[in-house]
């Protein structure tokens, strides 16, 4: 319940000669809000925040995010420690159950998403439907909206939650290889149970008839790392999106579906593909990376320094010093250290780290800025990195979406907006216009 978060204190908001008292709610870790839940009803006011840069739309116990101070906790517990410790299926586990599974808890989970691998012969045949070319964040959409009609939920979707959420889980990383597969026409590597959630996955990836993949454990180390670096970010667009569609009382895959949709684009998950594009057209021209720095910095010049800049950190993104420190690694343990790519992301930060423009605007590199160097090392290709980003992503939209359903607080999601439009006019018929 909210009330247990009021602090007793009010907002005074004075309109006129009238003044109004809002009611005080204060987190966990002291950040404040004023609920303005009545402020329309009393006052006859809305609140404009386009963008929603300052709206809380709901309270959450899954992650807490200081973007002045870089922290970022799932759970309670520090990203750092997470990412060294834990696998990724442990950290989907946390985010979706709250806690941190035991042995036998692990065991169970990573059984069930074991036997939930593998998708519908019938849905495989939808993969040779797509034109060739095809975006696989689309493929990636279109196929977790169909597992609706696949794998129907039972009446209480509560009730299903566990099976639905290990489904998705399990069949997001085999949609993601088959798109893969399909799209260089080669022929799909079934899911193995004896393989970890990362090995699997670049086992499906990269296996072949002719060529067994033999799974790298610095390559599977790392993916894990960045899985789970991406495994929750509370109100982004893409969560946002999920909640807002689930709050419709939509079910999980369709809620997900949506989200995968909003994560597409360049300026939220899409931003790791054009961090990459952006780095080989650099090192194409020969390297002029200061160019590139001059025009994200001209107010004429739509061009932004992709890879850098948020919402919310207004200081270092912790994910993004731990994705350099496994960039560093993958690529010494590969001998692809004097990578060019890695030389000019290095120069592009050092430099705007330094420059007035990146400084004034707290402007520094995010987590798209190297992980797409570290897939590229793996070999996946670069129209893939968004698709990585979303395997990484999904159990925290799956512990939102749960926990949005659960909340007695939730309404259906429906902002506000003030009409800047004609006024009444009169109706004028089709042959007077
Ligand atoms: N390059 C150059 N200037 C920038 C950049 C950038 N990457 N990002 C922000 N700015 C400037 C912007 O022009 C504005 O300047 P001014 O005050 O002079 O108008 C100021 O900084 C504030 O920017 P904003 O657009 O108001 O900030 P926002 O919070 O609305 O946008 C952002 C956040 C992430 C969309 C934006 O920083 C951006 O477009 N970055 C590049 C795309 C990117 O890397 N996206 C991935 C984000 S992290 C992962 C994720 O969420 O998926």
């Amino acid at each position: 319940m909210l009330d247990q978060y009021f602090t007793g204190e009010k907002a005074e908001v004075r309109i006129g000669d009238q003044v109004f008292y809002l009611p005080i709610i204060q987190g966990t870790e002291g950040e404040r809000a004023i609920d303005i839940r009545k402020l329309r009803s009393e006052t006859g006011y809305i609140t404009m925040d386009s963008g929603y840069m300052n709206t809380g739309a709901c309270r959450s116990s899954i992650t807490f995010l200081d973007g002045e101070k870089s922290i970022l906790n799932y759970r309670g517990y520090a990203i750092e420690d997470l990412a060294e410790h834990c696998s990724f299926i442990e950290v989907a586990y946390l985010l979706i159950n709250g806690m941190l599974p035991n042995i036998v808890e692990l065991k169970q989970f990573s059984r069930q998403l074991n036997n939930h691998s593998m998708i519908h012969e019938d849905m495989v045949h939808f993969f040779d439907r797509f034109p060739p070319g095809a975006s696989p964040m689309s493929i990636l959409s279109s196929m977790v909206n169909t597992l609706c009609n696949f794998y129907p939920e039972m009446t209480d979707p509560l009730e299903s939650f566990n099976i639905t959420a290990a489904r998705l889980l399990s069949k997001l990383r085999t949609v993601a290889a088959f798109s893969y597969r399909k799209s260089k026409g080669h022929p799909l590597t079934y899911p193995r149970h004896n393989l970890s959630y990362c090995a699997n996955f670049l086992n499906m990836m990269f296996d072949s008839p002719v060529n067994p993949y033999l799974v790298d454990n610095v390559l599977v180390g790392a993916l894990n790392k960045l899985l789970i670096l991406h495994g929750d970010h509370e109100l982004n667009c893409s969560t946002a999106t999920v909640r807002i569609v689930g709050s419709a009382r939509t079910n999980l895959y369709a809620s997900i579906s949506a989200g995968i949709s909003a994560l597409w684009g360049p300026l939220h998950g899409g931003a790791n593909q054009e961090v990459m594009e952006m780095l080989e057209k650099i090192h194409r021209e020969g390297g002029n990376y200061r160019k590139y720095i001059e025009k994200a910095k001209d107010p004429k010049d739509p061009f932004r320094l992709v890879g850098f800049g948020h919402r919310v950190y207004k200081n270092h993104d912790p994910r993004c010093r731990i994705i350099k420190k496994t960039c560093d690694e993958v690529l010494a343990a590969l001998n692809m250290a004097d990578d060019p790519l890695l030389a000019i992301a290095k120069e592009l930060e050092e430099v705007a780290l330094h420059d007035p423009y990146f400084i004034e605007r707290n402007l520094y590199p995010n987590v798209d800025f190297y992980s797409g160097i570290i897939y590229r090392a793996m070999g996946i290709p670069t129209n893939m990195f968004t698709v990585m980003f979303a395997l990484g992503r999904l159990p925290g939209w799956i512990a939102h979406w749960r926990e949005m359903w659960d909340d007695p607080n939730t309404r259906i999601g429906r902002p506000r907006q003030v009409y800047v439009g004609p006024q009444l006019r009169p109706f004028v018929p089709i042959d007077q216009r």
